[in-house]
């Protein structure tokens, strides 16, 4: 990998890189990323010339995008890629099947109760194409069980502050299987000092064995 590719990652989540190292997202190109916030996942994608959607509900994210975009000198031609698509993934603002990845990174579990969570997800996942990957993060109560305030409806107050939809380990593991998703890795959770825990779902969709190891 040269300079300039890696300074396109500097800010991509961590997770994320570990997956374009391991060369799985070398043949993207098509990607919608859920929730898109600033659009830091983005640039090492347009980068390459894919054509990138970012869905958000929030127009300041466009604009953070837009600065950040900018301020790593990302030339017209790759930011014509972009399209910025305002609205909730469980109102299905876009195409189905249209992405060969999708990117739902820190989005989830903003999640109010069970039935919002259910309705994000599968509005995501529906947008993975046959054969295409789904990247999500999302926090968990994997190994912070004991440090967590329950406030109903699948939400809890973690040590951190924070108010979240949480997906326990049993969650973690049936609802790939009730995508009908196949895991291209075992789930990851990552505890930030007893404060907070962030899993990791890499999905892949059935279909064309071409597509995306
Ligand atoms: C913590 S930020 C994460 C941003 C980005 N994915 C990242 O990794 O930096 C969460 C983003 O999800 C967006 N979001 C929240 N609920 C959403 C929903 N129902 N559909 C789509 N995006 C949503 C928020 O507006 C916010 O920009």
């Amino acid at each position: 990998m040269n300079v300039p590719e890696l300074t396109l990652l500097r800010s991509t989540d961590l997770y994320l890189i570990d997956q374009v190292l391991k060369g799985r997202l070398d043949g993207v190109r098509r990607v919608v990323d859920v929730g898109a916030g600033s659009g830091r996942n983005l640039p090492w994608f347009l980068g390459r010339g894919a054509r990138v959607t970012a869905l958000d509900p929030r127009p300041e994210a466009f604009e953070a995008m837009d600065e950040s975009l900018m301020a790593l000198g990302l030339e017209a031609s790759a930011t014509a890629g972009l399209e910025r698509v305002l609205g909730r993934v469980e109102d299905a603002p876009l195409e189905r099947g249209s992405a060969d990845l999708v990117i739902c990174n820190a989005v989830l579990h903003f999640a109010a109760d069970p039935a919002e969570f259910e309705a994000m997800l599968r509005g995501a996942w529906a947008l993975v194409a046959p054969g295409g990957m789904f990247f999500a993060r999302l926090a968990s109560s994997v190994g912070i069980e004991g440090s967590l305030v329950p406030l109903g409806a699948g939400r809890f107050l973690l040590p951190d502050e924070s108010e979240r939809f949480l997906v326990d380990a049993r969650g973690l593991e049936e609802w790939p299987d009730r995508l009908g998703a196949e895991r291209l890795e075992p789930v990851k959770t990552t505890v930030v000092s007893g404060l907070r825990a962030m899993s990791t779902w890499v999905l892949r969709a059935a279909g064309r064995e071409e597509a995306l190891r």
